[in-house]
């Protein structure tokens, strides 16, 4: 008889590699600390990996300069990883959010091709899978994360060839020709190729990165029954792996009666709206902010909503100021916001609130409370985890989701209102048929939506991806 490992009980040493520390320095009244940084991914395993001993975390603490000496919290060891001031410019908002993201993202921006940034993408990987190979034990489990770190799994492969090697892309995989612009795509494969499984957020994905890997690698086969890809004899099962939330934390705030009493402090300050239509992004041009603000001033323009019942929000916290294309996007958003608040506002309030600044975990759940309506419309998301916490906090199986077509959550949240962001009319259709919608098509969706989030949590997703991993 074969047995599952459990994730939770093993002894093996876990070290996660990821851009970002799961901690932030903060400076108060009680001088400088770390504090837990808040985050889909920080929540997602820190169950698991304080269940097990001696498990790490590499990764950068944000701040350029001298990195901190190794340090314990929560009863994780974290590994600070140095980023110099040149570093941050050309491996960060260079290669990784100059190149990367938009070349990612459908080149939704156009992507720049420097050999100054992938010089310095190429030393900071190094440089992090060196921090991995001075702490790591004899056949340990490395989760490598995201775009940042794409060649970390073939270093660390052929320095110690027994670690467990895993890697998880949390953005898209383009399409194959999309890739194969990239000037470094074959280093980057191969690198990739470095651990035994990858997980991607969708099919698609992992179907789009199997299929580009023969046409770089030379004699790289691909098993369509495993889903493998193998190349000098070794194979890589490339699947997919989507991403959840812990579903529990946000399903238990949302109702605890400090919720409601803020969701009704906060409608009260809206004047008691008929209607409340929400957005909730960090403010990058992937996201379709402004397509969605165009949408919604024609639809105040055009009187198929009015303006005295009905109040939209839009939450843009702010991203990557210094890379090429956000000062663009929020101009943008700023100036319809001004154009719709100008036509539309009163002396009672505007018609769009736009805060442009990150919101903690309580407001954010009263915003989702409050939302009768929430807007998901990115040009082009990895998943978009937004999207899963707004309906788990619906737990009155109230309220409408309108998610776009080129998010990766809508492979699993089918039963949301669908639609083409760049399709304006049919943004401007889809919004109205939200704001309409009766409480029993509402309730029937909410449903079908929540019992899917609640299947496949943020823990679910550790814990899978490691067990397949160790049993590689
Ligand atoms: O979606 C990719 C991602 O790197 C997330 O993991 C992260 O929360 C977000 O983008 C913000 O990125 P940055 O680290 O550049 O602020």
């Amino acid at each position: 008889m074969t047995t599952t490992p459990d994730p939770m009980c093993d002894h093996r040493q876990l070290i996660v590699v990821a851009n970002r520390l799961p901690v932030r320095n903060v400076s108060d009244r009680n001088g400088q600390h770390w504090v837990s940084s808040p985050g889909g991914l920080v929540s997602a395993l820190a169950p698991v990996m304080t269940s097990r001993p001696r498990a790490s975390w590499v990764g950068w603490s944000g701040s350029a300069g001298r990195a901190p000496d190794p340090f314990v919290h929560d009863d994780i060891s974290l590994h600070p990883v140095e980023l110099s001031r040149a570093d941050v410019q050309l491996y960060y908002e260079g290669f990784s959010n100059g190149t990367l993201w938009p070349l990612y993202h459908d080149a939704i921006a156009e992507p720049a091709y420097h050999r100054t940034w992938w010089d310095a993408y190429l030393k900071v990987n190094r440089r992090f899978a060196d921090s991995v190979i001075e702490i790591a034990e004899p056949g340990a489990t490395v989760w490598v994360h995201d775009y940042q770190l794409q060649l970390v799994p073939g270093m660390l492969r052929a320095a110690l060839p027994d670690l467990h090697i895993g890697f998880f892309l949390h953005t898209p995989w383009p399409a194959r020709e999309l890739f194969l612009r990239l000037p470094w795509r074959e280093q980057v494969v191969r690198g990739l190729l470095g651990a035994s499984l990858i997980g991607f957020q969708t099919d698609v994905m992992a179907h789009n990165f199997r299929h580009v890997v023969p046409r770089l690698v030379d004699g790289a086969v691909i098993d369509f029954d495993d889903q493998t890809v193998s190349a000098a004899g070794r194979s890589t099962v490339c699947k997919r792996h989507p991403i959840g939330i812990d579903v529990e934390r946000f399903a238990e705030a949302a109702a605890e009666p400090d919720t409601a009493a803020a969701v009704e402090a906060l409608r009260e300050q809206l004047h008691r709206p008929r209607m409340v239509l929400l957005g909730v992004d960090r403010l990058d041009y992937t996201k379709g902010i402004a397509q969605r603000l165009r949408a919604y001033g024609e639809l105040l323009d055009e009187d198929r909503i009015s303006a005295d019942d009905t109040v939209m929000i839009q939450i843009a916290e702010p991203s990557r100021t210094n890379v090429n294309g956000y000062a663009d996007i929020r101009a943008e958003v700023e100036q319809l916001v001004g154009e719709i608040n100008g036509k539309y506002g009163t002396m009672d309030g505007p018609a769009v609130h736009y805060l442009h600044r990150s919101h903690d975990f309580q407001e954010l759940i009263a915003l989702y409370r409050l939302a009768d309506v929430m807007l998901v419309t990115p040009f082009r998301d990895g998943m978009n985890l937004v999207a899963k916490e707004y309906v788990a906090t619906r737990y009155d199986d109230t309220g409408v989701l309108v998610l776009s077509e080129f998010a990766g959550a809508v492979h699993e949240l089918e039963q949301a209102v669908q639609v083409n962001p760049y399709d304006t009319d049919g943004l401007k259709v889809a919004i109205e048929r939200a704001v309409r919608m009766g409480s029993d098509e509402q309730s029937r969706r909410m449903a079908a939506m929540r019992s899917i989030v609640a299947e496949s949590t943020a823990h679910t997703w550790a814990e899978t991806f490691i067990t397949e991993l160790e049993s590689e």
